[in-house]
């Protein structure tokens, strides 16, 4: 009685059968491609290599090679028992269409002759690339001269080549690890960036096929190493491949520092410009992610222009709310109150606000966005308005409120408003020159505000206001954490729950004058 066959297993070992196949083809191309390169024949990529300062370790390390002509490797692999066909699921050569088109007119079937299939590399300079296993899986080829077609010819995709699995240099990082010596990877753009990398003494370094780093990518790199540096050109493109990089590299939990390149350089041009000293240092110096991205995001904004600085704190906070640990989240913080100069508290409240945002995808983040811009210069903003109503126009002024307490840096100020005295006076008293916020509030046009002028005074009280409570708020939270005495702590709960209130009910009692 006969076996039935399991339904594709026929296909299973058919394919299996074709991979090694395959992998046997590119074997030979590539150490053929390699020889080539010491040929007479070779003198346009002699030459070329010559002008990069390839050195003979580097040309053997990373067996490159050159393909002489649209048809020789065809003759070679003939001669080795491959087919066409084979050397087309390689990606190796490709069918002209022009010929296969007048075979089909012709009698004879030449469709399968050496003359309907070339070489794609031609002419090139070829760097192979290698899997995890050693195992030549396709090329990534330069021209030599000026082009009109790419500048990098790359396998298309087959069997064995998948570019977004593609890892060029995995193979010499994965033997430095069982040698015992790798600490980190190093992920750079393109090829001739890992061979410099690796002149430069960084021989654990790899690069990911033009594109910014795959999932599949950072799988496959996991297994060697959890620590990464990604060190992309230093243009808009890779500052861009590094953002994105960034969240698949720490999604898959590796601890990732970046190296910034000068502008418009990348590492093969910083070592043939500024030597392996300063690249090295570029690579011991690289940041961690926040504060790559803070130094990215002080370039995209004018911190001295109050919006695009809101914008900017915005942009900061988004990224240190995904850090994920508080103490990191306070060092950050911390940060960016020094570079915008504003309150931690208020910093920490957006952190929150645009977290909660993050957990609740309804809630429109670009409200947070204006909220902060608005308050960044808000407060200042409210204590003008209400200094130059106490010069200008008591009618907006709320009278119950004791302005010296809520505003105690502008006590003088406060009582020259209450004497009268004329404006010109203010120039007596003060340095108005050096004193902005007066100057800015002396200079206030109040034809403006006419009808909602009194509106607008309550408002700019309770921007004030509410942030005198919080402040309270947070000081009695803490107080409460540190005290360990029963009776005293609900006194601070009742103390708290008072403070909430008022701030529920927008109640200004707290500073209205005793
Ligand atoms: P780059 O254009 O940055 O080249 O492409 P490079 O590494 O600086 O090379 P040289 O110094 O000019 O010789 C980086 C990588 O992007 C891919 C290649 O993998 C390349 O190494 N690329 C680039 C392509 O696949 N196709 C292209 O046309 C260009
Ligand atoms: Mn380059």
């Amino acid at each position: 009685m006969e076996v039935p066959e399991f339904e594709g297993e026929k296909e299973i070992i058919e394919k299996k059968r074709l991979k090694e196949r395959i992998l046997k083809l590119l074997d030979c191309t590539y150490k053929h491609y390699h020889e080539n390169l010491f040929l007479p024949q070779a003198k346009p990529a002699q030459e070329y290599i010559k002008k990069r300062n390839f050195t003979k370790r580097e040309l053997e390390d990373f067996k490159m090679g050159y393909s002489i002509n649209w048809t020789e490797l065809i003759d070679y692999l003939q001669k080795q028992g491959f087919t066409y066909k084979e050397m087309l699921e390689a990606g190796v050569v490709q069918k002209h269409y022009n010929n296969s088109q007048e075979n089909k007119n012709t009698q004879n079937n030449t469709s399968n002759s050496k003359e309907s299939y070339y070489d794609v590399m031609a002419g090139r300079l070829i760097f192979p690339i290698f899997n995890a296993f050693n195992e030549c899986i396709g090329f990534s080829a330069r021209v030599l001269g000026q082009s009109d077609y790419a500048k990098y010819k790359n396998t298309a995709e087959t069997l064995v080549f998948q570019k977004g699995k593609v890892v060029f240099g995995i193979n010499l990082v994965k033997a430095l690890k069982q040698k015992g010596g790798l600490e980190k990877i190093i992920i750079v753009e393109g090829q001739i960036d890992v061979i410099a990398m690796h002149r430069a003494g960084f021989n654990s370094t790899v690069a990911c096929m033009g594109t910014a780093l795959t999932k599949e990518n950072a799988h496959e790199l996991k297994k060697l190493s959890n620590n990464v540096i990604l060190c992309f050109d230093g243009d808009s493109a890779g500052t861009k491949a590094t953002i994105r990089s960034i969240d698949i590299l720490k999604e898959e939990g590796f601890n990732v520092l970046i190296a910034s390149l000068p502008e418009k350089h990348d590492p093969d041009e910083v070592l043939k410009e500024y030597g392996k000293d300063y690249l090295s240092n570029l690579i011991n110096n690289a940041l961690p992610i926040i504060d790559y991205l803070i130094n990215v995001e002080l370039k995209n904004y004018d911190l001295n222009k109050p919006d695009e600085k809101g914008k900017f704190t915005v942009s900061v906070l988004k990224h240190i709310s995904k850090l994920g640990s508080d103490s990191e989240e306070d060092a950050y913080l911390d940060k960016v109150k020094k570079i915008t100069n504003i309150p931690i508290d208020i910093l920490r409240r957006d952190l929150e606000k645009i977290k909660g945002g993050q957990a609740n995808k309804k809630s429109d983040i670009k409200i947070t966005d204006n909220v902060l811009i608005s308050r960044e210069n808000g407060n200042i903003r409210a204590i003008k308005f209400i200094l130059g109503s106490l010069i200008y126009r008591k009618d907006f002024v709320n009278k119950n409120i004791d302005y010296k307490k809520l505003m105690p840096r502008y006590c003088e100020i406060i009582d020259k408003a209450y004497e009268n005295i004329p404006i010109s006076s203010y120039f007596d008293y003060f340095d108005v020159d050096q004193n902005p916020i007066l100057k800015d509030c002396i200079n206030i046009d109040f034809g403006e505000y006419e009808d909602a002028g009194k509106k607008y005074f309550d408002e700019c009280l309770w921007t004030l206001i509410s942030q005198e409570l919080i402040q309270r708020q947070s000081e009695l939270a803490e107080k409460y954490k540190e005290c360990t005495d029963s009776n005293e702590r609900i006194k601070i709960i009742q103390k708290l729950n008072d403070v909430t209130k008022s701030l529920k009910d927008k109640n200004m009692e707290d500073f209205y004058v005793r």
